[in-house]
């Protein structure tokens, strides 16, 4: 089970610190934000339930002839960072190599290129609005190679896509061979981990589909809990909200555990995105946002601890540690005649990593930088399946909490359309 620590903020004097009664303050309101969140964007809790997607994809990966050994994933944004996520955290299990072209970037395609036989290839197109412009470019590029390589288009792509609208769309309406998954219209691309968009590939790499959405389900008994002190996700919110009024604008997510670091770019693209706004709700202009940054334990203990400890006291750090690690791995006890060593006597490198990280959260707890703690029994499907809600369920809650839409990105068409709008005038 998914743990919040929180024990360190209450220990931090104030101005930095948190007391628990100014944390309960808001527990008051924990009902009504769920009940906004429940009527107007529930979505992305509400397809923890079909149970039709996952059979489909079961159907269609068990059909797959097993000379399709290399994936590619065309896409980007939340179209690609889920996929990415599951990839490097859960280690795929299987034949299958799972390659995800998240850029336009020359270099990065080419090599992707180098590494795949096409007549092995299985492409997934995945947009929502199925009309990306990096995800059409990636499209019609391999389209090009498959056909002049006189492979059938629809053995070596699927589109997963809005049900309707898009380009994807129309194009898989004029071949009705090609074989489609929908993603929900209501769903945005950084909540949409548990739709096909990273359904497809978990199962395409032999991780469990039911596994995810069962421990994703757990959680949302928590998140949709009126109990403040059931609700983790809530609880979650709450705090970062609280420090984010204090000046802690800066969010550090900091796994002790190599294969997290994909899980913060996803939560990355997550909290920025959702909450990054100029306008609240009711159309004032009132900018608000917290600052996504990532952090490897014990890693970058010798690369940012410094700053977390010293630089301004604008951050917040978020822990993650996995309790079962890895194999026991025992330090040698090499050379016993230096008593200088004698503290690494008997220790696992687990033990090494566990005790840093809690050294270093106590020595920022002194420090009066806040930081908090979640505790993973393990790293697993039903784990991250769990941990992908509490960060999405948080995040909804901080969207009620500052009263903005965490579920659009208007910020992000300025660029699109400007770029669209210099392609233009190149192409002619
Ligand atoms: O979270 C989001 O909505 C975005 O990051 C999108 O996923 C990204 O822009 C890609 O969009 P699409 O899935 O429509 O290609």
């Amino acid at each position: 089970m998914i743990e919040l620590d929180l024990s360190n903020l209450w220990e931090i004097k104030p101005p930095h610190g948190l007391t628990q009664n100014e944390w309960r303050t808001l527990a008051k309101d924990l009902p009504t934000h769920l009940k906004n969140i429940t009527t107007h964007h529930s979505s992305f809790c509400d397809i923890l339930d079909d149970r039709e997607t996952p059979a489909k994809i079961k159907d269609f990966v068990d059909h797959l002839p097993a000379h399709f050994v290399d994936i590619v994933l065309l896409g980007i944004g939340g179209s690609a960072l889920g996929a990415l996520c599951l990839e490097k955290t859960l280690y795929p299990r299987g034949a299958r190599h799972l390659h995800v072209l998240d850029n336009v970037d020359p270099i990065l395609i080419a090599h992707v290129e180098s590494l795949i036989d096409l007549k092995h290839t299985l492409f997934l197109v995945v947009s929502k609005s199925g009309d990306t412009t990096e995800t059409l470019a990636q499209t019609f590029y391999f389209e090009a190679k498959i056909k002049t390589a006189g492979l059938p288009l629809e053995e070596h792509f699927v589109f997963i896509t809005h049900p309707e609208k898009g380009f994807l769309r129309t194009l898989a309406q004029r071949n009705p061979r090609l074989k489609t998954f929908t993603i929900p219209p209501e769903i945005g691309g950084r909540f949409s981990v548990l739709t096909a968009v990273g359904l497809l590939p978990a199962a395409l790499l032999n991780l469990s589909m039911e596994e995810l959405l069962e421990g994703a389900r757990r959680m949302r008994d928590s998140f949709l809990s009126t109990d403040f002190e059931k609700n983790l996700p809530y609880q979650l919110a709450v705090v970062q909200f609280l420090f984010a009024k204090k000046g802690k604008i800066q969010h550090v997510m900091m796994p002790y555990s190599q294969r997290l670091m994909a899980l913060s770019d996803w939560y990355r693209q997550l909290l920025a995105e959702s909450l990054g706004k100029a306008m609240d709700r009711q159309g004032n202009h009132r900018p608000v946002g917290i600052t996504p940054l990532s952090a490897l334990g014990v890693t970058d203990q010798h690369s940012q601890l410094q700053l977390y400890a010293e630089g301004p006291n604008d951050k917040l750090i978020l822990f993650l540690e996995v309790e079962e690690n890895g194999p026991s791995l025992e330090i040698p006890h090499a050379y016993p005649e230096e008593s200088s060593l004698a503290y690494l006597k008997g220790i696992t490198f687990q033990q090494l990593l566990q005790t840093e990280k809690r050294g270093t959260a106590e020595a920022l707890t002194q420090m009066d930088r806040p930081n908090l703690t979640i505790h993973l029994p393990r790293i697993d499907e039903a784990t991250l399946g769990a941990l992908f809600l509490l960060l999405e369920g948080s995040v909804a809650f901080l969207g009620e909490l500052w009263d903005v839409n965490a579920f659009d990105q208007p910020g992000v068409e300025l660029s699109k359309k400007l770029t669209k709008e210099y392609l233009s005038r190149h192409s002619q």
